[in-house]
This record gives C-alpha cells, structure tokens and sequence, in this order.
C-alpha cells in the first residue's frame, strides 16, 4: 500500500547533515530560495532543504534516507526548464536535490571518442572539453551556460543542431542512475553496440527527473567542424522556409546543420531590448531564416552561396546576410537566440514548444494566428523555433495595451494551439518536456494505452512516487501519491 510523502524530521535533516557535510543541506530561506522558482517564473515553490551531494555514494545515501522516511525529493540540474519540471511544489514537504558540486570531467576519450562527466558538468563545458581534445560535441541550446548534463539528458534536449546530430538521446552511450529506494544503476558504459534486453538508458533519458536522478553520463564525442558559414535570410513565408529545406539539403548535404525560423514580431523584440542587436536588412520582411553548414574545409562558404543562388532563382528568399566573421555570424545567432530572454521585457509570455509534420507548418500558422486572435484580440505572436525539425516556439505575449489580459487568457490560447497541432497529428511538446505545464495537457492528448504504459513504469521504478512527484504524470482518479502530488504553479501558465 502507498502513502502520501512526508515532511522531513529534524532528525533526518540531521542525519543528511551527517551524510553530506555542512556545505551538503541548506535549510536557511535565503539559501534554499535561488532553488525553488524557476527560470520564467511560473513555478514557485518551497523545500523543506536543498541537498548538495558532492559525489554518486552521497545522492545514494541521501535518497535512500529520504526514501526511508517517505520524503519526495525534486532533482534539480541548471534550473532553466521551461515546464516546471525542476523546483518542488509549494507543500514545503519536499527536499530539492541539485548536482551543482558533482562537476568533475571523469575521462576523455581520444579513442573510444567519448567524454564522460558528472551530471552538474554544465553543457558549454562539455563543448570546451570536446573542443581541446580536436572534437566536437554538437548539443548546442541558447542555455548552454548554465544548463547541466543531468538536465539535458532528463528533458531529452534538442536546440539548434538537432536536424544534423540529433537530440540529446543521440548523443547519450551510458549512464549512471541513482534510483528511487537508493540503489546505483552502473550504465556508465561507452559500448556502441549493446544488445543485452531492454537498453535501460532509455527509460531515463527525457524522463524529467521521475524515475533516477542521473549522476553521470558518457557521451559521443564527433568530427569537429571549424569552418561554418552562416547567413540570415528574409523570406516571404513560412511556407518559403518549408521549401527551402530541401535546397539547403542538396547544396549543403552533411554539412548542413541548422535551421532556424524568426518571425518579423520576434525580431523586433530582439532589436529592441537585445543592447547592441540590429536588423541587418534595409526593410521589413514577415520571417527570417538562419541557415550555418560547418564542415572541416573552407568550401562550406561555396556551398552555401551556392544554396542561397538555387534559393533567389526559386523566389524563395528575398534578401540575404552572410556572416563575414565570426562575431558577424555572433551577432546573426544573437537575434534567433535573444528570443526566449527577451520576451521577458514585453510581460507575461505563454510558451508553446509544438513540433508538427513539416509538410503541414504553415497551415498551422495561417489557421492558428487568426483563431487566437478570436481568442484574445491583439494577442502577440512571438513565433521562432527549429523549422528544420518542424518544430516551432509558437509563444505568445498580451496585446501591448493590456500585456496583463494574456494571464486570464491562457488556458483558451492554449487549448486553441494544442487542438490544431493535435488535429495536424504534432506534439505539445517537441523538446522542453512536460515537467508542471504540460502534464495534464499531455494526458489529454495520448491515447490511453500511452498513458498506461507511463503511469505503468513509473510504478515499477518509483512505486512510493517519491520521486519528482506531480511531474510529467497527470494524477488519475483513487491514483497513489506516484501521480498525486500537487504541483508548484501558481496559476495559469502565462510567465
Ligand atoms: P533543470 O531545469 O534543472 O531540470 C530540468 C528537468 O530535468 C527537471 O524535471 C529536473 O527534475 C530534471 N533533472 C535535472 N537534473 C537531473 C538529474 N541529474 N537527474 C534526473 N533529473 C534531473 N531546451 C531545448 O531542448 N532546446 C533549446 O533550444 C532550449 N533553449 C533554451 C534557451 C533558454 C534561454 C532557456 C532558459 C532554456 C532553453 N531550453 C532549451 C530549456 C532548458 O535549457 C533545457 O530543458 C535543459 O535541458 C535543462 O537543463 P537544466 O540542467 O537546466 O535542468
Ligand atoms: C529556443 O529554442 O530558443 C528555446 O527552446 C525556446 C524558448 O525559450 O521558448
Ligand atoms: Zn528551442
């Protein structure tokens, strides 16, 4: 039989203190606050404690304290999800624990082309490390400053190099788990070729911190590519970008690694609240395309001016920006990347992350702008995203007189947004997960068999639900506390 999570006692906190040292359980508000809001603001809650394991032994015997006493506990990486997914609920019951001192690069590996690191290793970290030994690691996200290799693998993330390299599960070969009652799962291996039963990996990779809390990873290491050539183009539809993946698929063949989408509204914000950002165009255009190929050899350039002339004579693109130098390509990848902060300055943001058959993206957009618009008159679209994996940031702010009004709004925006991308056979969520947000929506939108086999898993890894309770999962009627736990939000999804 189940039981609701406990509230730590004074002598669990004690006993974690034993376990981790002084500098291992912040109890103090100040101290405990930085971990319990999240990066936009929607999810604020409060821990009982924040626990800081310096290595693998210690987030094992922290759960397993934990797991003994029946307290819930919230693995938390960077804190830049953008579902709720890492802070705690605002029970005060639940202990948030954060990778932030397990930051050791275990091993390089020419060899095996592999690197190996400790879950709180942040992303740009990897990059550099990748980078000194002659490779690449190619997981690129506008976060990648701060968000961790723990929070990468959990969410499943994807950014601007996914239609080469794929998402983050691509780029995963082993990892080491610590699961819900403590135990340590040793997947730490570098095999690429590994058929014995089910791939254990895969249940963690995307799960949002439900089932283990990740402690570290070996990842692929590939060919590096210092030669890039980069461009903003204007394009007349989003239509036009659509097309014009398949040119760029001809000419820039391997090499071609990303391509990103920017409507005239997103840009716009940048320009105005980005310091230094500009609009490299004479005039307006309805939607930008940022196009790089990066190879080894400098013929990249060639190959993407070669592009662009197929690209002008199919009167796909109206204008194009070559990057010159490396701070002129900076300053291109400023204007796609600024969105997400940017859009801050305009008020409450409503972020839908929906990826859709590509065939059928600008059809989403002609149909959905109009309907919104019903919605709430004088709803923002701040549109962008990965159109190369047919996944848009289909985001929304209030109507510049009443930025306010989009907060009561929310819960008609988005069901408007996520019944066409449901009907069109998309997902509500193509890359940050469901964490808080998006979990009900999701059960909504899987057939019940899907539901089923989640909720199924989940009872098998973590049948007390101590494990990021509330996330990712919808609570099911006479469900046990694996699914019914509150979440942290304070309201409508609006930030
Ligand atoms: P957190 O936010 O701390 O946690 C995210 C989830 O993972 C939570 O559910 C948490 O419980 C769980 N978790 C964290 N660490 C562990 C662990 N060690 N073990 C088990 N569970 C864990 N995402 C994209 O996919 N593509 C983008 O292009 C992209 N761009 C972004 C741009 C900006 C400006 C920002 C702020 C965010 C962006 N994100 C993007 C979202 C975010 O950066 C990613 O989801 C990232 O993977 C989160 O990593 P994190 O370390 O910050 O994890
Ligand atoms: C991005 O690609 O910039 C982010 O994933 C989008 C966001 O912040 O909504
Ligand atoms: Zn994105």
């Amino acid at each position: 039989m189940t039981t609701a999570p406990s509230a730590p006692t004074p002598d669990l906190l004690d006993r974690l203190r034993e376990l981790l040292g002084p500098r291992g359980v912040l109890t103090e508000p100040a101290d405990v606050a930085p971990y319990v809001s999240d990066w936009t603001g929607v999810f604020v809650g409060t821990a009982a404690a924040v626990l800081r394991p310096a290595d693998t032994a210690q987030v094992a015997a922290a759960v397993t304290a934990c797991a003994a006493a029946g307290v819930a506990v919230v693995p938390q990486g960077g804190n830049t999800g953008l579902a709720g997914g890492s802070v705690p609920d605002a029970s005060g019951q639940q202990v948030v624990l954060v990778l932030d001192r397990m930051r050791r690069v275990r091993e390089v590996d020419p060899v095996a082309d592999t690197i190996t690191v400790e879950a709180g290793v942040v992303l740009a970290t990897v990059q550099q490390e990748a980078a000194a030994a002659g490779r690449l690691f190619p997981l690129s996200l506008g976060s990648e400053g701060s968000c961790t290799v723990g929070g990468t693998v959990s969410t499943n993330a994807g950014g601007t190099a996914v239609l080469r390299y794929g998402m983050m599960r691509d780029l995963v070969l082993g990892l080491e788990v610590v699961l819900p009652d403590g135990r340590v799962w040793d997947g730490l291996r570098p095999l690429r070729k590994d058929n014995t039963g089910y791939d254990l990996k895969q249940l963690f990779i995307g799960a949002e911190g439900t089932l283990g809390i990740v402690t570290a990873a070996v990842l692929r290491m590939l060919p590096d590519t210092p030669r890039r050539a980069t461009a903003l183009l204007a394009l007349p539809s989003v239509d036009a970008a659509v097309a014009l993946l398949p040119v760029l698929r001809e000419h820039g063949g391997g090499e071609l690694t990303a391509w990103e989408l920017l409507s005239r509204q997103a840009l716009e914000l940048v320009t105005t609240h980005l310091p230094g950002a500009r609009d490299p165009f004479e005039g307006p255009h309805p939607w930008y395309g940022l196009v790089e190929l990066a190879g080894s050899a400098d013929s990249v350039g060639e190959r993407l001016e070669e592009a662009l002339a197929a690209a002008v004579e199919q009167d796909l693109v109206a204008d194009a920006v070559l990057a010159g130098s490396p701070a002129q390509r900076a300053a291109l990848w400023a204007l796609r990347e600024g969105v997400s902060e940017v859009q801050k300055s305009e008020g409450p943001s409503l972020k839908h992350d929906v990826t859709l058959p590509i065939a059928t993206l600008a059809g989403f957009v002609a149909q959905v702008g109009p309907e919104l618009e019903q919605v709430l008159p004088g709803v923002r679209l701040v549109t962008y995203g990965h159109v190369g994996d047919g996944n848009l940031h289909y985001n929304l702010s209030g109507p510049v007189d009443d930025p306010l009004a989009l907060r009561a709004a929310a819960p008609a925006l988005t069901r408007t947004v996520y019944d066409a991308v449901a009907a069109l056979g998309g997902s509500i969520s193509a890359e940050h997960g469901l964490g808080a947000l998006k979990r009900d929506a999701a059960a909504g939108y899987k057939s019940e068999v899907e539901v089923d086999l989640m909720h199924a898993l989940k009872a098998a890894l973590d049948p007390r639900g101590l494990l990021n309770p509330g996330k990712v999962l919808a609570p099911r009627p006479g469900g046990g506390p694996a699914t019914t736990a509150t979440t942290s939000s304070r309201g409508p999804s609006a930030s």
